[in-house]
């Protein structure tokens, strides 16, 4: 698939393809190492999707090969996540197995210093957020590289919608002052995400001035899925430096009232 471009150039292009030693690679390790000391034996885990967590399934790997882990089960947000975690030996069940989570784990596009986040430029939007609002807590993971003041910042907003009669909703996000764009795979042909749907990812002049407002009148709509908003829904971030002299450092940023 060919994730939407996002206006930073930096850090986001060198999520799929780089070296595992690249310093957005070693931030993105960094940061799912330490979530990684959230996670404690028997817990039921949200196992979320992309590049980031990709790392978290490597460390989370190794933590239960080596004996260090015990008795954990992940939900997995995609058939990628599906497939690396199976790989690593990270046993699963579904999400029909299992009333609640202990912890979710996913990357992000864009969080805010509010923990506001967008989601869903890997095409997982919807089995992410049912994953995480299944679970107790939910921690996110990222390179420095993904922090905005204001969504919309560097990512559309993917908005995933029912395949019939795609195309009549692009006046309305036009309404809401947003460039529609339906996505497509690397073959040209519409992507469609693991529940069989489209994405339309929606290109904002600037920031987008009022996520919540956008969001109501998004779930307004007939025939919208889902959309990459996860507002509200962090309790915490997990950020990596990239560059600097703070490359490398972790800090865990709890949501405003929430424990750490
Ligand atoms: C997938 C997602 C990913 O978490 C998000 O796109 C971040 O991916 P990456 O870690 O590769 O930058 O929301 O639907």
């Amino acid at each position: 698939m060919t994730r939407p471009s996002v206006d930073s150039t930096s850090v986001h292009a060198a999520a799929h393809g780089e070296p595992s030693t690249s310093p957005v690679e070693q931030a993105k390790r960094a940061a799912a190492s330490r979530a990684l000391e959230e996670v404690g034996s028997g817990m039921i885990l949200g196992l979320g999707t992309g590049s980031t967590i990709r790392h978290f399934l490597d460390v989370l790997g190794e933590a239960i090969a080596a004996g260090r882990l015990d008795g954990i089960r992940g939900v997995a947000t995609s058939r990628d996540t599906e497939t690396r975690a199976g790989a690593l030996g990270i046993p699963l069940i579904a999400l029909e197995e299992a009333e609640s989570l202990d912890l979710a784990v996913d990357g992000t596009d864009e969080f805010t210093p509010e923990l506001d986040l967008i989601k869903g430029l890997g095409g997982a939007l919807l089995r992410e957020k049912m994953v995480v609002q299944a679970a107790r807590r939910f921690i996110v993971i990222a390179d420095a590289g993904k922090a905005v003041h204001r969504l919309g910042a560097r990512a559309p907003l993917p908005v995933e919608v029912v395949s019939f009669a795609w195309r009549s909703h692009l006046p309305y996000f036009r309404s809401l002052g947003a460039s529609p764009e339906l996505r497509r795979g690397e073959d040209g042909e519409p992507f469609l995400t693991d529940n069989g749907n489209p994405i339309v990812d929606l290109h904002f002049e600037s920031t987008i001035p009022d996520p919540a407002a956008v969001e109501a009148r998004l779930r307004d709509r007939a025939g919208v899925v889902e959309t990459g908003f996860f507002l509200g829904l962090a309790d915490a971030v997990v950020v990596a430096q990239v560059s600097g002299d703070r490359a490398g450092e972790v800090t865990f940023i709890p949501a405003a009232g929430r424990p750490a």
